[in-house]
């Protein structure tokens, strides 16, 4: 095993570790999710969906509703749901204008390119991925605020006070989730400064219920006070005072200088669908443009032989883009991401031109294009409400429980989203994604994401929202979901469902889900000189699908335990 396989690996046995692998749950009827008349949130938790369509049926929008979503999420869902992290909203409102928000994290003032190295140049283990030095600093709160600022309509405290009341009241732990609190419990009790007891106080059990009391109170700093009961005052204290006691580097300054930014979405086309996602500092609204731009003019089928010619010709796009990710992709107000070059139709068919229908080309053989002119833990949720505004939002704080910091007074875990930099050239991150120049360490700059939290229009139409964490298998997870529908005629909960592959140039493997493989296709790839690897359940996809007559299907991931709720 090489050392991106290697990292590769660590990935997924972080994912088992935090309860995210399920296998793979395939079914012979076709499954159809939840169907209403007019409004609808998929999250990944229950509490959290409820809480997104109460707010709609209190006449909040979409944007209201994904507000109060995320911070329920926070609570209920902490070890990707968050205040401590950032992450990326693209909006489609009823009247067809599209808006997206980055709110990703940031390198801290005083990062530097080296931050992870020792005298040697070698990378130092886990110092990116666990601890202080692991954090960026948090966008979350500051965009929450600003969505509100520019689309919310109901009052910001009654967005946040369901968060509170989950927070304070407590919510009851199911079997899985006791078992994730307790298998967190050692990193938490290695990387806090201060004994996070809310979530390591005991040994959790099925129907426990988990309080978090200071996460109550900073939540209700940022009610009465917006962004600045996050980034000043008491909460800002804490952080900081955390920072020293872990040598970590997030400054006063560092907080009070966060700005989220509105971004025009990244648009492309497919067909009669158009398709509106995020751009830089995500690579992964590019990488599905990139990679539908290729599938346009061919002919796929999921049936019989030709669903593995299909499975090759996916896993030799992958091959390819991925490669171009690693070398042009980051955050574009840094370094010049040569966007419509690499969207570029002549582009992409040239890239392709190295394509063997019968054989698989090998990775090594595979560079980053020559542009001529250079000009696993998140979470996912999706929602319409009864105007027909969309919002769908991929937050993170990158690998579960983040940096395993828990703020000690604020109650919070921050996130280890440097990581997502590339650290070292050549170095593969916790996903085994490459990267180098374009994505080195700066002061301010966004770390690359693969987040393509995506909306699709049919004709002009509100068509889909979609969108699933899994780090560098986000963008393949959400071509695939969409090729499901679009190609494949299924329903948004049956293309959930469908089992995943994932390909992305290093390791040169596809993986593939337990039980999720036939073995005559698997068999017909081989020959074409494909190599497979297994693995647990690949993303979480939440998606919202608006039926022909107007009414919608969610599709919520069975590997998890998300939901969806509408009315
Ligand atoms: O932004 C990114 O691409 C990663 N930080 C996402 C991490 C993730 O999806 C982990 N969850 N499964």
């Amino acid at each position: 095993m090489n050392i991106i396989e290697k990292h590769f690996m660590r990935y997924f046995l972080l994912l088992f570790w935090v309860g995210l692998v399920f296998s793979c749950k395939t079914s012979e009827e076709p499954k159809i999710g939840l169907i209403t008349e007019n409004a609808m949130v998929v999250s990944a938790h229950p509490l959290a969906s409820e809480v997104g369509k109460q707010i709609m049926e209190e006449g909040g929008n979409a944007v209201d509703a994904a507000i109060a979503v995320h911070m329920a999420l926070a609570v209920v869902y902490p070890e990707a749901g968050n205040i401590g992290g950032g992450g990326f909203f693209v909006i489609r409102n009823q009247d067809g204008s599209t808006h997206s928000l980055d709110f990703r994290e940031r390198g801290p003032l005083l990062a530097h390119r080296d931050m992870y190295l020792d005298e040697d140049g070698e990378v130092i283990d886990r110092k990116s991925i666990k601890g202080h030095l692991a954090a960026g600093v948090p966008g979350a709160v500051d965009g929450m605020a600003r969505a509100h600022e520019r689309f919310g309509s109901l009052p910001w405290k009654q967005l946040i006070q369901p968060a509170i009341d989950l927070a304070e009241r407590g919510f009851v732990l199911s079997e899985a989730e006791a078992a994730k609190f307790n298998r967190a419990k050692e990193n938490f009790n290695q990387y806090s400064t201060v004994n996070p007891s809310q979530f390591t106080g005991k040994e959790w059990e099925e129907n426990d219920t988990l309080v978090q009391s200071q996460l109550a109170e900073t939540l209700k700093l940022i009610r009465d006070q917006g962004r600045d009961g996050f980034y000043k005052g008491q909460t800002a204290k804490y952080i900081v005072e955390e920072m020293e006691r872990g040598e970590g580097i997030i400054s006063y300054e560092d907080l009070e200088k966060y700005e989220s930014t509105w971004r025009a979405p990244l648009e492309g086309t497919y067909k009669n669908f158009k398709l509106i996602t995020m751009g830089p500092p995500s690579s992964g609204g590019i990488i599905i443009l990139q990679m539908l731009g290729i599938l346009e003019d061919r002919e796929i089928s999921r049936n019989g032989e030709a669903y593995a010619e299909y499975l090759h010709l996916k896993t030799e796009m992958e091959r390819r883009i991925y490669a171009d990710r690693a070398t042009y992709m980051a955050d574009a107000d840094y370094y010049p991401v040569p966007v419509q070059e690499l969207l570029d139709r002549n582009y992409l068919s040239q890239r392709f031109q190295t394509f063997n229908p019968e054989k698989a080309t090998p990775s090594d053989e595979i560079a980053a294009g020559k542009i001529l002119s250079m000009s696993e833990e998140t979470t996912h949720f999706s929602i319409v409400d009864p105007e027909g505004n969309a919002v769908a939002c991929t937050t993170t704080l990158n690998g579960g429980m983040g940096s395993s910091v828990v703020v000690d007074g604020a109650g919070f875990i921050l996130n280890n989203e440097m990581d997502d930099f590339s650290i070292k050239p050549g170095h593969p991150n916790m996903f085994g994604v490459l990267g180098g120049e374009a994505n080195q360490i700066e002061p301010g700059k966004r770390m690359l994401s693969s987040m393509t939290p995506t909306i699709l229009e049919k004709d002009g139409q509100l068509f889909m929202v979609v969108g699933t964490p899994g780090g560098s298998t986000i963008p393949t997870s959400v071509f695939q979901a969409i090729v499901n529908v679009v190609e494949f005629g299924m329903g948004m909960q049956q293309a959930v469902n469908e089992p995943r592959f994932h390909s992305q140039w290093q390791p040169e493997l596809i993986f593939y889900e337990k039980e999720g493989m036939d073995q005559g296709i698997k068999s017909a790839m081989e020959n074409k000189g494909h190599s497979f690897s297994e693995r647990g359940g690949i993303g979480r996809v939440d998606g919202i699908l608006v039926l022909p007559d107007g009414r919608l299907e969610g599709g919520a991931d069975p590997r998890g335990m998300d939901e969806a709720f509408g009315f």
